[in-house]
């Protein structure tokens, strides 16, 4: 039985045919109508979500397949006291595989241990989220035409975007990528990441904090939210939250090819009026979700 809880679980050769089988459904959708069909996913979110879990819902009716599951933690045994353990071993037997997300880092790999299905991490608090890292890479693949040989930039809270810690992961193992961590000092890039990632591995990486002196030199600037939730206090957080600010004007000075990512949700950190830039990808993103997300259950699934 598999289980996507990192994004390291996955091969390079696996995460590249996840893309190919991706581009395939965009291609032709009628292929995989019935590819779930009498298959049941559970959606356990134990933390809020707009993409993740629309998208893995979509994913699962596109292939034919239904959703069970919930959206509030509050509507479950949770509020009786009943461990994660025992809520995700429940919802295995109704189904044939979960999708979890909760804020405790480390909660889907242990849910793992009591489920009688394949689980996927759909984000463990400040640590991980592989399935918007494959959304991420399938994203880039569509819009620069390769997953080597770029300047990445990423902008914003690197601490606590989890997003960030599982891309950088991902990215480590393709040739010729230059990483450039943009951020205030307190929310750089954990050590574990920058030790264990782009230093183990001899890449190539700078740290800033100006945003404007790096823009031109980027081939995808990943931008990031704050993550309020993530802080021990309110008085760090609006002090931080608006430390980036993409606007038109910056983006004067960027490449007419860069693209600009975000995982969303975004809060101030892109402004509106981007949105119709050509190099703003980050709805293109949203609607890469669900078909990164039907490939990977048709892989997990074995179908
Ligand atoms: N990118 C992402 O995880 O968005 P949601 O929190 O809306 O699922």
């Amino acid at each position: 039985m598999r289980n996507l809880i990192d994004i390291m679980d996955l091969s390079v050769e696996e995460i590249d045919g996840l893309i190919d089988v991706a581009q395939d459904i965009v291609e032709n959708p009628d292929k995989y109508t019935e590819k779930c069909k009498n298959k049941v996913m559970a959606t356990l979110f134990f933390e809020p979500s707009t993409r993740t879990r629309l998208s893995f819902e979509s994913a699962m009716y596109g292939l034919g397949g239904s959703v069970l599951g919930f959206s509030d933690a509050g509507s479950s045994s949770t509020t009786k006291g009943e461990s994660v353990s025992d809520t995700v071993r429940t919802a295995s037997i109704y189904s044939d595989i979960v999708v979890m997300r909760h804020p405790k880092e480390g909660a889907p790999l242990v849910a793992s241990y009591s489920s009688e299905c394949p689980i996927i991490n759909a984000g463990d608090g400040g640590h991980n989220h592989p399935t918007q890292t494959l959304t991420d890479l399938f994203t880039i693949k569509k819009e620069m035409g390769r997953l080597t040989d770029l300047t990445v930039g990423f902008c914003g809270d690197l601490k606590f975007g989890r997003t960030v810690h599982s891309l950088i992961s991902a990215l480590s193992r393709y040739t010729g990528i230059k990483f450039v961590l943009i951020s205030p000092d307190e929310l750089k890039l954990p050590g574990y990441i920058k030790d264990g990632v782009l230093e183990k591995n001899g890449l190539t990486y700078t740290e800033t904090k100006d945003l404007d002196g790096v823009i031109g030199e980027l081939d995808i600037l990943y931008m990031t939210r704050v993550q309020r939730e993530r802080f021990f206090n309110e008085e760090d957080y609006l002090r931080l939250k608006d430390s980036y600010i993409l606007t038109s004007d910056k983006m004067k000075h960027a490449s007419k090819d860069m693209r600009v990512l975000h995982p969303l949700p975004r809060v101030n950190e892109i402004h509106v009026d981007i949105d119709d830039d050509p190099r703003a990808a980050y709805f293109r993103q949203v609607r890469n979700g669900k078909y990164i997300r039907m490939a990977l259950v048709m892989k997990l699934l074995g179908v």
